[in-house]
């Protein structure tokens, strides 16, 4: 079984993750990993915040000269900014610095007072923060090689909805590869700018912008998930994947929602057979999952993000020690993150094939795995 947990908080110390189940002998690029972060903190509209961290990864167990030993992996991503919150966010000694106490709509502060008996919101949002999707993407990298060397399966994303500035035309996973702009992760050039302009209004009025971003994973194996069981299934494990990043509202594999407006004969994909292709189909509504298994077509998966809670213009609120009314604290913050939210979304996209895989091919060593996937290939002639 592949697990993993995160920990840290947003201005604390550092950032750390364990995983647990990787095979051993997997060889581990860590410039690879520094690429995935740095990427998420790339995209237009983001805060300050993301000018002063740059993040990096210290491997610190479970992988020497290169390679995976099969024990648990720890990670950790310091965190830059903690050199100004050593006092604010000390482990022991006197309280610091001024509590947070007029509450975020949109955000975790009220409740999480409420719920864990705190007096200051900080105690609550520095961990409620996407900060923490740092740890998940560093984990996600690991699991995109993993993928890569176990399968070839390979992982990318595109923006295709700004504040309702679309470009939602199927492409395929090499225009993705080559053509997804770094600022706002969408593959066309035209509605890149209009993505860009809608952003710098949003930012001028105070305000902030969700929007929707689709993954594609290709070269997949055939049966990964199962249809046995509610909580086997590929579709629950990668929509409840994708759900637990923060802002996400809802998700949607392959024609998703859109299947409402098409008869059966239009909805499904019809199945062909050749002897070196094995079997096929020529499109793809399914998203490349059937039975709550995937059927080695493209995974397409495409999740939408709320806009950022934290308004420079902010909204009406109380004050959690007096109930007056207050406008809400304004953090630091993004105006629009949607284009990071997609790397993380790869992230956890690549976790949850990375842990439906190991399932199928349970195995201590990547030799052992690597030929247990081509004996299952050979039988169901997909070699
Ligand atoms: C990559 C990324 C960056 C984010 N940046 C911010 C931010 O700067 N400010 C903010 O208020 N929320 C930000 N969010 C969203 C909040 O973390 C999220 O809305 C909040 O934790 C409440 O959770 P919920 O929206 O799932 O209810 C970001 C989310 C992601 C995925």
């Amino acid at each position: 079984m592949l697990r993993f947990l995160t920990a840290g908080e947003s201005h604390g110390p550092c950032l750390t993750a364990i995983i647990e189940g990787l095979p051993a002998g997997l060889s581990l690029d860590i410039d690879q990993i520094n690429e995935e972060l740095a990427r998420r903190q790339q995209g237009y509209g983001r805060g300050g915040r993301m000018k002063i961290e740059k993040d990096t990864v210290d491997i610190v167990s479970g992988v020497r000269f290169g390679q995976t030993l099969g024990s648990p992996i720890t990670l950790i991503i310091k965190n830059r900014d903690w050199g100004n919150w050593q006092e604010q966010m000390s482990v022991m000694g006197a309280e610091a610095g001024e509590a947070v106490t007029n509450a975020r709509p949109g955000h975790a502060d009220l409740t999480g007072i409420l719920k864990y008996d705190r007096q200051d919101i900080r105690d609550i949002l520095e961990r409620a923060s996407a900060r923490e999707t740092a740890a998940r993407v560093a984990v996600g990298a690991i699991m995109k090689q993993f993928l890569q060397a176990a399968a070839n399966i390979e992982i990318a994303s595109h923006v295709i909805n700004i504040g309702g500035v679309k470009f939602d035309k199927p492409v395929t996973f090499s225009v993705i590869n080559n053509n997804r702009s770094q600022e706002t992760g969408c593959v066309d050039q035209e509605t890149e700018i209009a993505m860009k302009e809608i952003i710098d209004k949003a930012k001028q009025n105070g305000d902030t912008l969700g929007g929707v971003f689709e993954i594609s994973a290709t070269n997949l194996l055939v049966g990964l998930g199962s249809h046995i069981q509610w909580d086997r299934r590929l579709d629950t494990k990668l929509t409840a994947a994708l759900m637990s990043i923060p802002a996400i509202k809802g998700v949607e594999i392959g024609d998703g929602f859109y299947y409402a407006n098409l008869p059966g004969s239009q909805a499904h994909d019809e199945i062909f057979y050749e002897a070196q292709k094995g079997y096929y189909r020529k499109t793809n509504h399914a998203g490349g999952i059937e039975g709550g298994m995937s059927n080695g077509e493209d995974i397409i998966v495409r999740a939408i993000m709320k806009p950022i809670p934290t308004l420079m213009t902010p909204l009406q609120s109380v004050n959690i020690l007096t109930n007056a009314a207050v406008k809400a604290n304004t953090e630091r913050s993004d105006a629009c993150a949607v284009p990071a939210a997609a790397v993380v979304g790869e992230a956890m996209t690549a976790i949850t094939l990375a842990e439906t895989l190991i399932e199928k091919f349970s195995s201590d060593n990547m030799a052992d795995l690597l030929s247990a996937i081509e004996s299952y290939n050979l039988r169901i002639n997909r070699c």
